[in-house]
């Protein structure tokens, strides 16, 4: 498909978050509370994600949650008692913040019992999702970018109406905890250099084994064959049902697209990669990043 053939490539609407992982690499702090709620600066990782995908143009959410999440509902839901408080108390910026949360966008939550792999996550989604292509966010890749990533991956899609994911170059002794793929530059608006077919990807294989130094960021276009993909797949890393293998099992009958996109990801899942993403966000709130830097510029390392 092509651009020629613009008006018959279905608009994504919906973005499926899966939120029930348990979050053991960030223990002992994601025992009771969920790991999609950790704070960046004052916003919960999650939130980054969703407002990402609205800034996208895509206004229907949904979340794949398990045991302990409820607190993601809440965040999401109106606060009476708070608002009440604020707005008794006069402070307008903190109530427009509060509000802002519960009125921004429509979100319905399923549940996956257990926490059988990213693809089980994704196909938990599949009643909610229907027979239209849809978008993925993992929350824990954060992604600072002038253009939100999935409006970068939905430009693909809207141009090719072929399933797109995101990618991004990553040394070789990291690339084991991702998934990988095996891909071709494709020119694309005039640059040879972001977009690639993809041939094949792994997930987390063996460094040397390795088929590139291109990664699978956390932000995905599927289109709604994804779903008999991932159902006809075994369980693959780890013992679980990886999305990866369900993608490689969907091309062999679908072209894939990978977007090596603009912008800084950071693992916030991962302690370091959380405090990076902390401390960089921080400094460019513009009530936090003034004494924020000359605190920081004042410590003895
Ligand atoms: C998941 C995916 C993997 C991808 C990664 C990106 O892995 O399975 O293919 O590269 O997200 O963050 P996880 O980090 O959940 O182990």
């Amino acid at each position: 498909m092509s651009h020629t053939m613009e008006g018959m490539i279905p608009k994504v609407r919906k973005a499926v978050f899966p939120a029930a992982g348990l979050g053991t690499r960030f223990l002992p702090a994601t025992k009771a509370q969920p790991k999609e709620m950790l704070p960046l600066v004052d916003k919960p990782l999650i939130q980054y994600g969703v407002e990402e995908v609205i800034h996208s143009g895509i206004q229907n959410i949904i979340i794949v949650t398990g045991r302990g999440k409820s607190a993601i509902e809440d965040h999401f839901d109106v606060s009476f008692e708070l608002e009440h408080l604020l707005e008794s108390r006069g402070q307008k910026d903190l109530l427009a913040s509060v509000r802002g949360v519960s009125d921004m966008i429509d979100i319905a939550y399923v549940r996956q019992k257990e926490a059988l792999g990213l693809g089980h996550a994704v196909l938990r989604a599949k009643d909610l999702v229907g027979p239209e292509p849809f978008a993925v966010v993992l929350s824990d890749d954060v992604i600072d970018a002038e253009i939100p990533c999935m409006r970068q991956l939905l430009d693909v899609y809207e141009f090719f109406g072929a399933s797109v994911v995101a990618l991004m170059e990553v040394p070789k002794d990291r690339i084991s905890a991702y998934g990988v793929v095996d891909a071709e530059p494709v020119a694309h608006n005039g640059a040879k250099d972001r977009l690639y077919r993809i041939c094949n990807m792994v997930e987390k294989p063996k460094a040397e084994d390795a088929p590139s130094n291109l990664a699978i960021i956390g932000r995905y276009v599927l289109t709604p064959e994804i779903f008999t993909s991932i159902e006809a797949v075994q369980p693959g890393s780890g013992g679980e049902i990886q999305l990866t293998d369900g993608l490689k099992h969907l091309l062999r009958n679908r072209p894939i697209y990978g977007y090596k996109f603009e912008g800084t990801r950071y693992d916030a899942g991962d302690k370091l990669g959380f405090l990076k993403a902390t401390v960089e966000f921080a400094l460019k709130r513009y009530d936090l990043g003034g004494p924020f830097r000359e605190y920081l510029r004042g410590m003895k390392f």
